[in-house]
Parts: structure tokens; C-alpha cells; sequence
């Protein structure tokens, strides 16, 4: 039976979460107290200057990386009592990755590099929903295509059919356009957008780009490994903003 504590639970709750990396010249604060609840649902932007630490945070979120202290909880599982293989699979089934640089694999078709972690999370139904996926993002005619033989744009196309062909609660998208000129990148924007709204997942997008952070309806900022006020993002203004109000800030600062 479903618990209705966890249902109005957000779906990403980070308390007290620091990670400090040992180097040469000592101790490294990259995340310094980050107390942050996201709610299902909601559009989130993290800007921030280079270094502050918001691919980092990612990172910690995903459980990709674990903090040095602090609790993360996503879609009701505690991350840090998990070891490797249960990360991974929470993974699979629960959150979508864009980057960048699109990460494919470049000896898989686009429709191996949707279709592969379909089946590595359980689909038996791999193949159909990543041509599905891929058609959506606008790319029916390139499935047979390698990387390689795709542009930047149609590769980060492919990496965002990829990260919600699963429909997982949560997508973690990092600069996703910083390396792609602007019309494209507007174009892959609208197009995360576009599919989040879809399928009703939680986007959380790291940006340099205000008029991206913008389309968001809340706006997270990093500074120095701390998480500080940010302004209010367009739709947080907007009728609809008691969905964002419903959002607890809890920047540390
Ligand atoms: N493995 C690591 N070892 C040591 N320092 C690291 C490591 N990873 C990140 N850092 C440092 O942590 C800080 C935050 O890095 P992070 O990549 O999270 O920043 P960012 O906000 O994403 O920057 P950018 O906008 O340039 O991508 C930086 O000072 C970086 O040098
Ligand atoms: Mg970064």
C-alpha cells in the first residue's frame, strides 16, 4: 500500500551533504552544507561561477560520487546506505544524465545507445521504445546513425532521448547546450522541456545560460560550495507559482 509520508515526501531531499577531497596542497571544500529539497515535478536551474561546484552536486545526487557527510534521499532511497551495484540500478531506474560532451558510445547506432540501458534496467520492450524515444526527439530517420556520423545537435539529441526514454522520476542535465551553438541549443532545450512536461519527471539543469535558467521554474545558485538565493525564475512569478512556493529552499546560507 502506497505510504502517504513518502508520497508527499520531496523527491530529492540533500541535508547537510559536504564533500571534501583530500589533494597535495590539503583538504578541498567543494560542497560545504547543502540542505535542498526538490519536489516531483518541478524545473529546476543551478547556475553558478565555474568551479563552485555544481556538476559536483550532480554528481552527489545521482550518487555518482559520495559526499564526505550528509544525507541524500532521491525517489525514497537513501543513497548513502547503498553500495555500488544498488547505485547503479537506482540509477537505471531512476534518473537520466545529459551532459555536455553527450557521452554516447560511439560503437553503438543511436538506437543501441537508447535501447542498451532500456534492457540493462529490465525492459523487455528495449528496442521498440528507444526508436519511440528517438522519433519524439526528432530523429525517426537517424537510428541506423553512429555518433560519429551525427551532429553535435543530433548527438545530444540521442543523449536526451536516452535519459528519459525510461520516464525516470528524476533528469540531471549538465550545461547540455554548452557545446553546441546557440539555435541548436534552444532547440535541445525546447526539446527537454518539451518532453519533461510529457512524461512529468523532475529536471533539474545546470546552465550558464540565464535566458535557459529562465524556463525553469526555480532557480538554484551555487557559490563557493554553497548554495545561495537566486531570483526568482519567470514561471515562479507567474499565475502557477504556487507549484514553486510549494518547493522548500533551504539554501544553507
Ligand atoms: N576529483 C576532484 N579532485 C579535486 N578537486 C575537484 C575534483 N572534482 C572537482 N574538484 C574541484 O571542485 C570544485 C567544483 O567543481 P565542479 O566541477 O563541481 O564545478 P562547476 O560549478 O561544475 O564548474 P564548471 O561551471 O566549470 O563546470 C572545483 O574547484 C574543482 O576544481
Ligand atoms: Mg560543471
Amino acid at each position: 500500500m502506497a505510504d502517504p509520508a513518502a508520497a508527499a515526501a520531496p523527491l530529492v531531499r540533500l541535508t547537510g551533504v559536504e564533500l571534501t577531497l583530500e589533494s597535495g596542497a590539503g583538504a578541498v571544500n567543494i560542497l560545504r552544507g547543502i540542505d535542498l529539497d526538490i519536489t516531483a515535478g518541478d524545473t529546476v536551474a543551478v547556475t553558478g561561477a565555474s568551479g563552485s561546484g555544481k556538476s559536483t552536486l550532480m554528481a552527489v545526487i545521482a550518487g555518482l560520487e559520495r559526499p564526505s557527510r550528509g544525507r541524500i534521499v532521491v525517489a525514497g532511497h537513501d543513497l548513502g546506505t547503498m553500495n555500488e551495484d544498488a547505485l547503479a540500478l537506482f540509477r537505471r531506474r531512476n534518473v537520466g544524465i545529459v551532459f555536455q560532451s553527450f557521452h554516447l558510445i560511439p560503437t553503438m547506432t543511436a538506437l543501441e545507445n537508447v535501447a542498451v540501458p532500456l534492457e540493462l534496467a529490465g525492459r523487455t520492450d528495449a528496442f521498440a521504445r528507444a526508436a519511440d524515444a528517438l522519433k519524439a526527439a526528432g530523429l525517426g530517420h537517424r537510428v541506423t546513425h553512429y555518433p560519429a556520423q551525427l551532429s553535435g545537435g543530433e548527438q545530444q539529441r540521442v543523449a536526451v532521448a536516452r535519459a528519459f526514454a525510461n520516464e525516470p522520476a528524476l533528469v540531471l542535465a549538465d550545461e547540455p547546450t554548452g557545446n553546441l551553438d546557440s539555435t541548436t541549443g534552444a532547440s535541445i532545450v525546447d526539446l527537454m522541456f518539451a518532453t519533461q512536461a510529457r512524461i512529468g519527471c523532475t529536471l533539474v539543469l545546470i546552465t550558464h545560460d540565464t535566458t535557459v535558467a529562465r524556463k525553469c521554474r526555480r532557480h538554484l545558485r551555487m557559490e563557493d560550495g554553497r548554495l545561495v538565493s537566486a531570483p526568482a525564475s519567470r514561471e515562479a512569478r507567474a499565475p502557477h507559482a504556487d507549484r514553486a512556493s510549494g518547493t522548500t529552499a533551504r539554501p544553507s546560507s
